[in-house]
């Protein structure tokens, strides 16, 4: 989950990588680095810490009059795997000879025997990095074609890798090369940028090239040439980017996070145009790839992600059971491959992810492959690994989601999940009329989120009033269980505050030993079947001191009554509540981080993609 950025071209190289690696710092961000060609020689600047102190470090470093002088560089921001955040462990990281750098995103897992050769023939290293293994293998491999000797240490190299290569003794070209970790490269006018994810190539062109595993190229300002590591060439397209640079900027938001609440009502909206069939009561979702037989012949729904997208799996469990009538369960991306799933040719295997890069889910796609189940993806980024590698799915059009901490996209996984529900089940029991007024009901959702979004003032001032504390419950029942997980975990990683999340029953079985005066309990109490059970339960909470928040629907005196504070949701379909319901829990969470004085689209230790297991 690191960020790389490359750039040959006209203009002033290190503004342009410094930049390109600030619109990646949602990726990762303990330490960060720079090495530009001037003159034909290697200059490098690194920091600890963000992009900011790079940029003073290569200022203050840098001759002023040299600063802007040179027109091709690499970069990079560094999310730790391998030894600690510091400047000797950032990248780039040079060979024996310092003419050669690189930055890498992914993980050299031979690093040590491949370090052992290296010293073993005099090399020396100076950080704790699986990377500087590889930068000194380019070098010791270099016998004057720095694209050669890419490919002879890449065939040594056990493990993942995005990476981007530069040297003093071959100016005016970058070589670029992955597997397992994403590249793609810009196509500019007299200029070529690389960058491990678009955000970086958004301020110079929307024309751009996906590398596949495996893929190696060679980038002058001029021309991209792509190989396989065998040098054989190979054919890549270059797509247009659906998104420009302002949709990647804050928009005025003070947090990318808070921007990226308040665009769900269009991101919902761009998530459902044209897949609702009003007329047969179904969904249309093209993507999917799989004919009414197909679908009527499935025995199972297996559902794979991880953190958020796990839990809008969680929630598609319950719509796919309810809707569809057929067996569903979500699986631990993490686990999948490594339990030996009994899964097969009657299973239909959903990946969820934003990114579409995560490594453990990418694993488990590649495990159900291998078990010939049907794989499908829901992912928000086109022409991501995941989407590539299942080749059907459907895309979220959540525009690009910058902050850490998922929100629309999460929103948007549910809705697909629930129109993927809506279509499997007018393939069974699930009547036109019924398919119909569940259709309207998804149709729906945008305006319930636009509804909830209007309280964002007051949320605000009752989440001013639990920022004071250390730990907090959220709990729900039925499809409220997965939204009471997804608000604690927004709770957790951007608040630092230590949230559990659990189903409402549940609590009684242990965790209300952990209860005192005080303690906050946040409850999806709104008015779907198991309400009047939940509403126990907080009076469970209450009778030990427990100061209760609730999500309550619009109207229901009742349960409004059972809270020291509520927030409500309009009234809809149980499925469909928690969309609005999570939406409270977002702003909840971003209301209390804020008044925390927190971090909250970078938050601490964490990165937007975890391309590593
Ligand atoms: C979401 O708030 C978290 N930052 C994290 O749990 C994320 O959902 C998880 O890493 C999966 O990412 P993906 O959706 O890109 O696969």
């Amino acid at each position: 989950m690191c960020g790389i950025v490359g750039y040959i071209g006209k203009a002033d190289a290190p503004s342009v990588l410094i930049n390109g690696l600030r619109r990646l710092e949602y990726r990762g961000y303990d330490s960060a680095g720079v090495a530009v060609l001037d003159e034909g020689r290697l200059v490098i600047a690194k920091a600890p810490g963000k992009v900011a102190a790079l940029n003073e470090r290569a200022r203050a470093d840098w001759p002023a009059e040299r600063f802007s002088k040179s027109t091709m560089g690499i970069a990079h921001t560094r999310w730790a795997t391998h030894g600690p955040p510091t400047e000797v462990n950032a990248h780039p990281h040079l060979d024996q000879s310092g003419d050669v750098a690189l930055v890498h995103n992914g993980i050299i897992e031979n690093y040590r025997s491949l370090r052992a050769r290296m010293e073993s023939k005099g090399h020396h290293f100076y950080s704790e990095t699986d990377t500087e293994v590889l930068a000194h293998l380019i070098g010791d491999c270099d016998k004057g074609d720095l694209f050669q000797a890419v490919c002879d240490a890449l065939h040594q190299v056990e493990g993942t890798f995005g990476i981007a290569v530069l040297s003093a003794r071959e100016p005016e070209k970058i070589i670029t090369a992955r597997r397992g970790s994403p590249i793609v490269i810009g196509v500019g006018d007299g200029e070529t940028i690389i960058a491990s994810d678009a955000a970086a190539i958004l301020a110079h062109t929307q024309r751009v090239i996906y590398l596949d595993d495996n893929d190696i190229a060679i980038v002058t300002a001029e021309s991209i040439d792509i190989r396989d590591l065998n040098n054989i060439p190979v054919t890549r397209e270059i797509a247009e980017l659906a998104y420009d640079a302002a949709a990647a900027e804050k928009g005025g938001f003070e947090h990318f996070m808070l921007k990226e609440i308040h665009e769900q009502p269009d991101a919902l909206s761009n998530a459902i145009r044209g897949r609702l069939d009003f007329n047969l009561g179904s969904s249309v979702l093209a993507g999917m790839g799989t004919s009414p037989r197909e679908l009527a012949e499935l025995g199972r729904v297996v559902l794979v992600g991880c953190g958020t997208s796990l839990h809008a799996g969680l929630v598609g469990e319950y719509a796919f059971e309810d809707l569809a009538d057929i067996e569903a369960e979500v699986q631990q991306a993490a686990e999948f491959r490594y339990r030996n799933p009994i899964i097969g040719s009657r299973d239909l295997v959903v990946a969820i992810t934003q990114s579409g890069e995560t490594a453990d889910t990418l694993a488990a796609v590649r495990e159900a492959n291998q078990k010939g189940a049907f794989v499908m993806s829901l992912c928000n980024v086109v022409g991501s690994t995941i989407a590539r590698e299942t080749g059907r799915g459907v895309y979220l059009h959540a525009g690009p989601e910058i902050s850490v901490a998922s929100t629309k996209a999460f929103t948007c996984q549910v809705a697909v999940l629930l129109m993927m529900a809506l279509k499997l089940g007018r393939g069974r029991r699930f009547s036109r009329e019924d398919g119909r007024n569940f259709a309207r009901e998804i149709e729906s959702i945008p305006a319930l989120v636009a509804k909830v979004l209007l309280q964002n003032e007051r949320i605000s001032e009752i989440a001013a009033s639990y920022a004071h504390n250390e730990h907090a419950f959220f709990i729900g029942r039925g499809p409220m269980y997965p939204v009471a997980l997804e608000g604690a975990l927004k709770l957790k990683e951007i608040s630092y505050i230590h949230a559990e999340g659990y189903h409402a029953a549940e609590l009684k079985h242990g965790p209300i030993a952990l209860l005192v005066e005080g303690t906050p309990i946040i409850a999806l109490a709104c008015d779907i079947p198991g309400k009047d059970k939940t509403l126990g339960n907080i009076e469970e909470c209450r009778a030990r001191g427990a100061r209760i928040l609730g999500i309550v629907t619009e109207g229901d005196l009742e349960a409004a009554e059972c809270m020291d504070d509520y927030i409500t949701i309009p009234r809809c379909h149980p499925l469909v509540a928690t969309v609005p319901a999570v939406v409270a829990l977002q702003l909840f969470s971003y209301h209390v981080a804020r008044h925390r004085g927190c971090e909250i689209d970078q938050p601490r230790n964490l990165a937007k993609s975890v391309t590593v297991e």
